[in-house]
């Protein structure tokens, strides 16, 4: 499938999208505490939806039971947000959240530490975002897609962090999976050239140690398989003439 151009009122209408789900994440964020279960930020988040109006992305996407990914410590993502997991202090917790409004779709994740991290934790979160705004500032017009997963894999793979191959992020539109696949890893100057109109969630999924992941019988949870703590970042960003505009934020 071709990687699909949005014209400039169809990016007008995904940055609606994209301020609401930024609002689910303010809600989330602020249930966010020592003691909360996962299934308390699910809690927020759904009355946040409601509340806007919008649509869960994720909620019965292929049958997925929740509008939320809540993924802590060593989960990669796709964690299912459930009343046993309870937020310790030192944990780290990705949030990912996805939803439509007026047809179009956005797609954001944050990942949150929970009271006070080891500096090891921090080093993760605070390279994993910086990862991701790398990326983004390659999301430019002339590039290549090549730039933006690269700008990622660098960054992360200099820290000797673990960059996973077996999920990508992804073309976005009025489907939440769109081409191009939007790899972490790979080398500049390759790849489709980016042009103004497309829309990328770049979501870089990174790990303390080991990139090597494994999916639990849920057959959603992806874990690292060495145990080590992962973080997940992610916007949902146009291309424009004018450079990159995140639309999520
Ligand atoms: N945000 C994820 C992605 O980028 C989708 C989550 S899968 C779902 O592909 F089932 F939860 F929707
Ligand atoms: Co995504």
């Amino acid at each position: 499938m071709a990687i699909l151009i949005k014209s400039a009122s169809e990016i007008e209408k995904m940055r609606v999208s994209g301020i609401a789900l930024r609002k689910v994440h303010e809600a989330v964020r602020s249930a966010v505490k020592v003691g909360a279960t996962t299934m308390d930020l699910e809690r927020a988040a759904v009355a946040k939806i409601d509340e806007l109006g919008a649509k869960s992305a994720f909620k019965g996407y292929h049958n997925y039971p929740a509008v939320l990914c809540t993924s802590v410590n060593n989960q990669v993502i796709h964690g299912i947000p459930n009343d046993k997991t309870i937020l310790r202090d030192g944990d780290v917790v990705s949030v990912d959240c996805g939803v439509i409004i007026n047809g179009f779709y956005s797609d954001c994740a944050v990942t949150y530490p929970v009271g006070k991290l080891s500096p090891a934790a921090e080093k993760l979160l605070r390279v994993t975002e910086a990862s991701l705004y790398a990326a983004i500032d390659k999301a430019q017009a002339g590039g290549r897609l090549g730039d933006i997963s690269n700008a990622v894999q660098v960054m992360c793979e200099r820290e000797g962090f673990g960059v996973v191959r077996d999920f990508v992020g992804h073309g976005i539109g009025k489907s939440m999976h769109e081409d191009p696949q939007v790899p972490n890893f790979g080398d500049p100057g390759k790849g489709p050239r980016l042009k103004p109109g497309m829309v990328l969630a770049i979501e870089p999924m990174i790990n303390a140690g080991s990139a090597d992941v494994h999916v639990l019988a849920d057959g959603w949870t992806a874990i690292t398989r060495d145990g080590s703590l992962s973080a997940h970042f992610e916007h949902t960003v146009a291309i424009t003439k004018d450079g990159p505009l995140i639309l999520t934020q």
